[in-house]
C-alpha cells in the first residue's frame, strides 16, 4: 500500500517552500521508486480566510488519516487582530495537540559552507551538532487556567505552566534513546531554582536517566543555557526541555547555523507518524517575492523520511544534495555572503532536485 503525505502550506512563505520541498520529494519518488502519494490541505490564515477556521475539519480528518504531513508556516499580520481563538496560530497547536505530537526534535547542524553566515566566529560554531528535544503538547502552551480577566478595574492576563510525570517522563525517554545514538550526552534544561513544575521535571529526569547509564546527563537552568548556547555551543550533545523553553531556545540555536531558514523539524507521537516542519515562521515581509529560503522545508522531508518512513537512505541522498548545493555556492538572501551565488527559492529548490538526480 502506498505511503500518504499531507501537505499543509499555509501562509505567507509556505506555499512557495512546500513547492519546493515537494519538488524535491517527487525527484526522490522517481530516483529511489518510492510508492508515496500526497494530498493538499488547508491550515492557517488561508483556512481561516476560506472557512473561518484556522484548521477546518476536513483538514484535521486528512491530517488523522495520513502517514505524515510536511507543513509550511503559518501566520501573518492580516490575522493579528482577529479573535484569538480563530488565529492562525492556534491551527497549528490544535493540531500538534489533537494528533498528539509531543516530541518536537529541532537539529542545529551547521554546515560547513556557511560557518561565515553565523553572527558567531566560525572556531565557535564549526562542526556543531545540537539536536533540541522539546516537549511540545504540554506545559505553559496548553495549561489551564488562562486567560483574562478584570481586577481591581484593569485587565489581568495569566497562563499556568504545569506538567505531570507522564508527560516528562514520556518527552525525557525520547531525549535518552536519542542521546544513546549520538554524542551520549544529554542536558536537560529547567528553571528549577524558582519554579516547582521544573523542580519535577528535574526530579522525573533523573529517575529516567537511570535506565541509561551510558548517557552523561547533566542540568542547566535556562538562563544559563541561553547564555551558554551562544558562548560555546559545542558543549551541546542532546538538549531536553519544555515547550517555552525549547521554543525560545530553538531559535536562538537556529541562528548559530546562519540562518533559521536553514532548521526543519519533526513532531513525533508515540508511534512516530510526524509533522515535518521549518523552525522559521512565515516571514509575510517576503512572501510571494521568490526570496525565501526553502532548506528547511527540504531538510523537513529528509527528517520525515528518516523518522515517519524509516528510509534513513533516503534522508541522506536528501542531505547530501542540500550539501552539494551549498558547496556549489548557491546561496538565499539569508544565507548570502561575498563571494557566493544569490538564487531565488524556486532556483535553489531546482538546483536541489538537479543534485539529487544527479546521482
Ligand atoms: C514554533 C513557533 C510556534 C510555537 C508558533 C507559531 C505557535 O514559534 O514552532 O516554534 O510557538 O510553537
Ligand atoms: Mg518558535
Amino acid at each position: 500500500m502506498s505511503q500518504q503525505i499531507l501537505l499543509l502550506p499555509g501562509d505567507g512563505i509556505g506555499p512557495e517552500i512546500t513547492t519546493e520541498a515537494e519538488k524535491v520529494l517527487n525527484a526522490a519518488i522517481e530516483r529511489f521508486d518510492l510508492d508515496i502519494t500526497t494530498d493538499t490541505a488547508l491550515v492557517g490564515g488561508a483556512a481561516y480566510d476560506a472557512t473561518g477556521e484556522p484548521l477546518p475539519e476536513e483538514t484535521l480528518a486528512k491530517a488523522k488519516a495520513a502517514d505524515a504531513i510536511l507543513f509550511g508556516a503559518i501566520g501573518g499580520p492580516k490575522w493579528d487582530t482577529i479573535e484569538r481563538s480563530k488565529r492562525p496560530e492556534r491551527g497549528l497547536l490544535k493540531l500538534r495537540s489533537s494528533l498528539g505530537l509531543f516530541a518536537n526534535l529541532r537539529p542545529a547542524i551547521l554546515f560547513p559552507q556557511l560557518a561565515s553566515a553565523s553572527s558567531l566566529k566560525p572556531e565557535i560554531v564549526s562542526g556543531l551538532d545540537i539536536l533540541i528535544v522539546r516537549e511540545l503538547t504540554g506545559g505553559i502552551y496548553f495549561g489551564e487556567p488562562r486567560g483574562l480577566r478584570e481586577e481591581n478595574g484593569e485587565r489581568v492576563g495569566f497562563n499556568t505552566m504545569v506538567y505531570s510525570e507522564s508527560e516528562i517522563r514520556r518527552i525525557a525517554k525520547v531525549a535518552f534513546e536519542l542521546a544513546q545514538t549520538r554524542g551520549k550526552k544529554l542536558c536537560s534544561v529547567d528553571k528549577a531554582n524558582v519554579l516547582e513544575v521544573t523542580e519535577l521535571w528535574k526530579e522525573v529526569v533523573n529517575d529516567v536517566a537511570k535506565d541509561y547509564p551510558e548517557v552523561e546527563v547533566s542540568h542547566m537552568y535556562v538562563d544559563n543555557a541561553a547564555m551558554q548556547l551562544v558562548r560555546a555551543p559545542k558543549q551541546f550533545d542532546v538538549v531536553v526541555t519544555g515547550n517555552l523553553f525549547g521554543d525560545i531556545l530553538s531559535d536562538e540555536a537556529a541562528m548559530l547555523t546562519g540562518s533559521i531558514g536553514m532548521l526543519p523539524s519533526a513532531s513525533l507521537d508515540v508511534n512516530r507518524k510526524g509533522l515535518y516542519e521549518p523552525c522559521h515562521g512565515s516571514a509575510p515581509d517576503i512572501a510571494g517575492q521568490n526570496l525565501a529560503n526553502p532548506l528547511a522545508a527540504i531538510l523537513s522531508l529528509a527528517m520525515l523520511m528518516r523518522y515517519s518512513f524509516e528510509r534513513a537512505d533516503v534522508a541522506q541522498a536528501i542531505e547530501d544534495a542540500v550539501e552539494s548545493v551549498l558547496e556549489q555556492g548557491l546561496r538565499t538572501g539569508d544565507i548570502y555572503t561575498e563571494g557566493t551565488t544569490k538564487v531565488g527559492c524556486d532556483a535553489m529548490g531546482d538546483a536541489v532536485v538537479k543534485a539529487l538526480l544527479a546521482k
